[in-house]
């Protein structure tokens, strides 16, 4: 099974708010058509998910946030989680839409739905889900992101690989002079050195797929730009990007 994440980061735009990018998208799902092994997806919110959530100033902790804006949320992601299933059917593969709420219950995973997601996957659907606004419980709620979910189905089915699809080549050791790290060895070494710039996404990224590389789990960052290194790794070709392991 190959567990791979649409970031954000290449299926939007995220300078501008509520901007798909529906070509690289369709190539990107295109080209997913190669792959003849179970596939699950995970998408992330990019500029629908986290263009609200900065307005609204909602965050991944759970806290009693304006329930306008957890319900614009979770809107905002169900338009853009529509955007990539209309994608899989014109390329004639069938995604199985799976909203977070179908196997997280407070901010748990719940293993024997976790399980399910592997049986859909084997039955010739490919079950698509996606970064959210989530009730948490006593009137709070949280941002659950993309990245958790994938160390959250990775740790319960054990893909094969696990890709995360972005908008650059890979995780670069410095981001001004875009030296790639093609492969990534210590987490504790990336955070201390003082010369790399960091965002939060990128670093919650590296935490996330450190996490999963330690699980014995193979993790792959590829440029969604250009779509057949994300089939190059799967066939094992080869691997333009930054390995994990
Ligand atoms: N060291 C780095 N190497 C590569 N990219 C980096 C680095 N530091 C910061 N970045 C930025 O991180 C971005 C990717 O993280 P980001 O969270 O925006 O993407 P994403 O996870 O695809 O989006 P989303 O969170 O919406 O799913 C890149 O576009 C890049 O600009
Ligand atoms: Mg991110």
């Amino acid at each position: 099974m190959l567990l791979i994440k649409l970031g954000g980061s290449i299926i939007t735009n995220k300078e501008k708010p509520l901007s798909p990018r529906r070509r690289t998208i369709d190539r990107i799902i295109h080209r997913l058509k190669k792959v003849d092994e179970s596939i699950v997806v995970v998408h992330g919110g990019g500029s629908y998910g986290h263009y609200w959530s900065v307005k609204y100033d909602m965050h991944t902790k759970p806290k009693k946030y304006d329930p306008r804006g957890v319900s614009i949320i979770k809107n905002s992601m169900v338009e853009l989680n529509r955007i990539i299933l209309d994608s899989f059917l014109k390329n004639k593969l069938n995604p199985y839409c799976l909203p977070p709420t179908d196997f997280v219950i407070g901010n748990k995973p719940t293993i024997k739905k976790i399980k399910q997601i592997e049986k859909i996957a084997n039955a010739g659907l490919i079950p698509i889900t996606y970064g959210d606004a989530l009730w948490y419980g006593d009137k709070k709620s949280y941002i659950l992101s993309g990245d958790k979910i994938m160390s959250m189905i990775a740790r319960v089915l054990r893909p094969r690989l696990t890709i995360f699809v972005l908008n650059v080549d890979g995780l670069y050791s410095d981001l001004k002079t875009k030296k790639l790290i093609t492969e990534f060895k210590d987490e504790k070494l990336f955070i201390k050195k003082s010369s790399m710039d960091v965002t939060g996404g990128m670093s919650r990224k590296v935490t996330e797929a450190s996490k999963i590389s330690k699980m014995g789990l193979k993790v792959f960052f590829v440029n969604g730009n250009k779509p057949d290194r994300i089939v190059n790794a799967i066939k094992g070709k080869k691997f333009e990007g930054t390995l994990f392991r």
